[in-house]
């Protein structure tokens, strides 16, 4: 694999030097001939620089099986290029046309029920099936050598949100696949039987053949077993990706290859950590959820995943939306200065592209009432006139491109493998929800004025003053070591219920809970205590627990409780405990906390470590601040969450976007955005 190349690499008017790509996916195959001209044409009006083209248009390159038809797309690229626009173009094999489907109905995936999955929506594809990847291959081989050298091309885009249908195949494909991967995984039927606990149920094997993927059954099924597939099937759309890729970077090797990660609220099943080194440059969509309070607050925690993942890079915003999606129960549009918000937060956590799904909104198919760049009302609307002016706004802050977030004193782990592992289905309890945990104690923290990293749980964690992990399920030993060492240096770890509860087959660590982390903590814990819905125990600061409330036991000198129960059955005994380590501290949090009870906790655990917040606690749960930088500059960056406008204290230095001097505040008006160069830089004299 060539190393990571950096964004702008190739494309009219990306000639090498920096800037803010700003786009969405182009999909002229929705619309006649005439309409391109007046497309190209507004989007040179709006500032866009970069479109997203032919993401969905294998059936119209390749109407059927003998027939080519390039001459579209040809079209389209060079008018694009004739306005300047560049291009990341699709390799279009996410949704197999219907010739395909019909003489090959083996390509259609099959759930975990055995129903054949059919065509008529998109991504109905096996990750596995033969044949359906020499068919896709093929058609990547010959968009490579017809567009290659093509001068508007800048980017390739694989295939398209790898797995957000079809992640799970049950298919004899897949279980042929599966076989293969745990052959390799195992090395023999013993260490296999010896992994999956098979002694439990009479679940022993003797033959690979007899390995079926986890389907429907009569009982809950294997644990190891299923978090083995959900392995497996994240490796498969990888490695999926991967055959597309080579073919891309064989034919040219300069232009960079990614695909659209959907590190977002409600997709959980690639293990984007995992991904990351693949892609040339790491990119991503994501969408508010309207019925969120806390959207926004989520909008962050994901894109600084994303950063994280990226491992700092500057990433690529690929889709994200105007105003309304149309697959959300209640699909509510952008209120006045959400979308500037929205694309604006994005790129304060990293990114350097501000890009949308779509142009133009449809006017047929499933996704004509999401909006898009161009709305159905046309120009004369508050849409357009809303992406025009970012269009400007991204121009004037093309500075900013290229430099990256500047590190965070606290990072809170995140860990796709404890995700998945710690919502199978015999688990203590269905109410825990590993995501939305991570994201309390990353609201927490902010609330309280700090800036907040969010670290996939193999990055490297040592610069941080204080790492947070929630529910860190899965601790094999490498990690416990990592953590250790982590500790002994002189870091401020904080770790809750449910952490280090099993190994890497997910076998419990036995002799008492924390399991792999006990020792570390200085706590034992004999009983998992998980809450039944709507039950609450108090604490002694007056705050309440709900979901969880473990009874802690101090097991080693220089612990102390931070927290005790005020009633229920574990009235008296410890929830919080924290352990001094040589400058270092080992923090557990048996319970889970109410928001109160856990902003009080992360300000008392932050003081004993001596960490100070960058941020004025006043504005910190209403603004938003988070700062870039390069070799040439600094920028704060600093967003009203909500309507009311807000004035918020700043170093001084100049607001790129309208131009004025800061000295020591700024007014953000209702959703409003400042981004300012600081007078003053750490690199320069
Ligand atoms: C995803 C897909 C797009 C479109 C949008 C709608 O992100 O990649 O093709 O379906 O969702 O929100």
């Amino acid at each position: 694999m060539p190393s990571r190349l950096r964004w702008p690499v190739a494309g009219p008017g990306l000639d090498g030097r920096a800037r803010l790509a700003y786009g969405a996916d182009y999909n002229p195959e929705q619309w006649p001939r005439q309409t391109w001209r007046d497309d190209v044409q507004l989007m040179v009006q709006a500032g866009v620089n970069i479109v997203n083209l032919g993401i969905f248009s294998w059936a119209q390159v390749r109407p059927s099986e003998s027939e080519w038809c390039f001459d579209w797309l040809d079209e389209v690229m060079d008018l694009l290029h004739a306005g300047g626009i560049a291009v990341d173009l699709g390799t279009g094999t996410s949704s197999p046309p219907s010739w395909l489907t019909a003489k090959y109905p083996a390509i259609l995936p099959i759930t975990e029920l055995g129903v054949t999955v059919s065509p008529g929506g998109r991504q109905h594809w096996r990750p596995n099936s033969p044949v359906f990847r020499e068919h896709a291959l093929d058609h990547v081989r010959a968009l490579a050598n017809r567009y290659g050298k093509h001068p508007a091309l800048a980017m390739w885009h694989v295939s398209n949100e790898l797995g957000c249908h079809n992640v799970h195949d049950y298919s004899n494909d897949a279980a042929l696949a599966f076989r293969l991967w745990l052959t390799d995984r195992y090395g023999s039927i013993a260490a296999l039987n010896s992994s999956w606990g098979t002694a439990f149920w009479s679940q022993h094997y003797s033959a690979w053949e007899q390995i079926l993927p986890p389907r429907a059954a009569a009982a809950p099924r294997n644990p190891t077993q299923q978090l083995d597939f959900l392995r497996f099937s994240s490796d498969s759309l990888k490695a999926y990706f991967r055959a597309e890729a080579e073919i891309l970077r064989a034919a040219t090797p300069d232009v960079p290859v990614t695909t659209n990660f959907m590190v977002m609220g409600n997709t959980k099943y690639m293990d984007y950590a995992d991904w990351a080194a693949d892609v040339d440059i790491v990119s991503n969509d994501h969408y508010v959820l309207a019925a969120r309070p806390d959207g926004f607050g989520e909008l962050c925690f994901s894109a600084n995943l994303v950063r994280g993942i990226a491992g700092g890079d500057p990433w690529f915003l690929m889709e994200h939306s105007t105003s309304a999606v149309n697959w959300q129960p209640v699909n509510v549009p952008k209120a006045p200065g959400q979308l500037r918000r929205d694309s604006i937060a994005h790129v304060a956590h990293g990114s350097d592209a501000v890009s949308y799904f779509q142009w133009r909104q449809s006017v047929a198919g499933a996704e004509k009432f999401h909006s898009a760049m161009l709305p159905h009302a046309g120009t004369d609307s508050a849409v357009w006139r809303d992406v025009c002016q970012l269009g400007a706004t991204l121009r004037r802050m093309t500075e900013v491109a290229g430099t990256r977030c500047e590190p965070a004193q606290i990072a809170v782990l995140f860990d796709w493998q404890s995700w998945w592992a710690s919502e199978l289905e015999s688990r203590p309890s269905a109410l825990l929800h590993y995501r939305e945990l991570a994201l309390e104690w990353y609201t927490a923290l902010c609330h309280l004025g700090f800036a907040v990293d969010v670290q996939p749980a193999d990055a490297d964690f040592a610069t941080y003053r204080m790492v947070i992990a929630p529910a860190l399920y899965i601790v094999g030993d490498q990690l416990r070591t990592r953590l250790e060492s982590y500790v002994a240096d002189g870091g401020h770890l904080v770790a809750t219920f449910y952490s280090g509860i099993v190994d890497d087959a997910d076998h419990v660590h036995v002799g008492g809970f924390p399991g792999a982390l006990r020792d570390l903590l200085g706590v034992r814990v004999e009983e998992l205590a998980p809450l039944l819905e709507g039950q609450q125990v108090r604490l002694d600061d007056g705050s309440s627990a709900s979901v969880w409330a473990e009874s802690v036991t101090v097991a080693r000198s220089g612990v102390t409780a931070l927290l005790r129960y005020a009633d229920g059955v574990a009235a008296g005994a410890a929830a919080a405990t924290r352990r001094d380590v040589d400058g270092g501290s080992a923090a557990y949090v048996g319970a889970k906390l109410d928001p109160p009870g856990l902003l009080a906790l992360c300000d008392q655990l932050t003081g004993l470590a001596g960490l100070h917040p960058e941020q004025d606690r006043a504005t910190a749960r209403v603004v938003t601040r988070r700062i870039r930088s390069g070799p040439d500059g600094r920028y704060i960056f600093l967003i009203n969450q909500v309507a009311e406008p807000q004035t918020v204290a700043t170093e001084p230095g100049v607001e790129l976007i309208s131009g004025d001097d800061v000295t020591g505040s700024v007014t953000l008006g209702a959703y409003g955005v400042a981004v300012i160069r600081a007078a003053r830089h750490p690199g320069k004299p």
